[in-house]
């Protein structure tokens, strides 16, 4: 396996608009390197572009400590699986994960160990000898795995692998990547639009926008402390909360704001350069906003929707001042529609994000994990 280094990285088709206007990205030899934005920002570009299904328009691109981009594809030593697995119809499953291996060039026994080697660590030993459109979608998917596999590459990459399966398949895969991550050590750059496998998967998630690199870090960084407000309206499901706000007071260790509908909060952050009047957003999560009966509200809201998940609510609710906000409630609690809720938020539980998008420093960031015991 093999590290990953991206220098200053440009895409441009025609040398009009950038697509990727100089990316620096490094991936540990062995890590498992998750990219996510929204759609169109350039994800499948930047694979192609790592195995040589598109050329650069600009900068570097090595793996283990060799400039590839100048190689064809056959010499990068990497595998990628698409989305569509891209499997030969009239080509049995052993022999779609040989056909690459013949082509190279390897001997008939070696090719045979690997597969079977593949097949073990997949569990699709007894599918050998099937067609592709004698699987399921499931099946599809791990054949596709296996034949980047036998390949022994130096990098694999993957671009949306689960997202054509139903949701039960698409968790089994998960972590069947989860434990194949594992067992090979191998450098994964992984695509995908979903919330949970980005989070759950990745040693360290790549947030893209704009032709740029909005944050990168390990899941919990990017959760904790996004650097701007992109970054916090992106990761986490339900999105974290933002409200637009004034601030009235500037403190040594906060900011005293207000929000629409007049109401003052405290929010326990570095005010760096902020002044009083400037125009700030506030970011809260879901499950730093609590039911609040001791009187001591902050905030009040009128119910619009309850989503049931079992262990715990989301609760839709419209604040006074006439912002949305979704609230995690306790799942055994019901709650009707209409219905007035008193709510409070930890001081230290707020983000604060400066005119230009940028995050203030917390203070005191709320640990996810313990919060949801207050
Ligand atoms: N051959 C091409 N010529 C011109 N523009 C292209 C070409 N291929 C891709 N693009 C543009 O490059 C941008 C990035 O595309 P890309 O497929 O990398 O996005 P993505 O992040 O993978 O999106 P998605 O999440 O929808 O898969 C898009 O705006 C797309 O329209
Ligand atoms: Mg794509």
């Amino acid at each position: 396996m093999a590290n990953v280094s991206i220098q200053d990285l440009k895409k441009t088709y025609d040398g009009k608009q950038d697509i990727l206007s100089g990316l620096n990205l490094d991936i540990r030899d062995g890590e498992f390197c998750v990219l996510v934005g929204p759609s169109g920002c350039g994800k499948s570009t930047l694979l192609r572009m790592l195995c040589g299904l598109e050329e650069i328009s600009g900068g570097q691109l090595a793996i283990g400590g060799e400039v590839v981009h100048h190689l064809p594809p056959a010499k990068r030593g990497i595998a990628m699986v698409f989305q569509s697995y891209a499997l030969y119809p009239h080509m049995n499953v052993y022999k779609n994960m040989a056909f690459g291996l013949k082509i190279a060039g390897s001997n008939k026994h070696d090719i045979d160990e690997r597969i079977r080697h593949a097949a073990g660590i997949l569990k699709i030993d007894h599918l050998l000898n099937r067609l592709p459109r004698e699987l399921s979608g499931g099946q599809r998917q791990r054949v596709a795995i296996g034949r980047a596999i036998v390949r022994k590459p130096r990098l694999f990459l993957f671009d949306e692998p689960l997202s054509n399966l139903d949701a039960a398949l698409r968790v089994q895969t998960r972590l069947e990547i989860a434990k194949l991550h594992k067992q090979l050590a191998a450098t994964i750059v992984y695509v995908t639009h979903d919330q949970v496998e980005a989070m759950t998967l990745g040693d360290k998630i790549v947030v893209m926008h704009d032709g740029q690199i909005q944050q990168a870090g390990t899941p919990l960084e990017l959760y904790q402390h996004p650097q701007n407000l992109f970054v916090a309206g992106f990761i986490g499901s339900p999105k974290m909360n933002l409200l637009p706000a004034t601030v009235t007071e500037v403190l040594d260790d906060g900011l005293q704001v207000t929000i629409g509908g007049g109401q003052s909060l405290r929010v326990d952050v570095a005010p760096g350069a902020v002044r009083v009047g400037e125009r700030v957003t506030l970011g809260l999560r879901a499950e730093h906003i609590h039911e609040n009966t001791s009187g001591s509200e902050q905030l009040t809201g009128r119910v619009n929707l309850v989503e049931h998940l079992g262990e715990a609510n989301f609760i839709y609710l419209s604040l006074t001042g006439g912002q949305d906000v979704v609230v995690r409630g306790d799942g055994n609690r019901t709650i009707a529609i209409g219905e007035h809720l008193a709510l409070s938020a930890d001081s230290h539980a707020f983000h604060v994000f400066d005119a230009d998008g940028r995050a203030l420093r917390r203070l005191k960031p709320g640990n996810v994990v313990s919060s949801r015991h207050h």
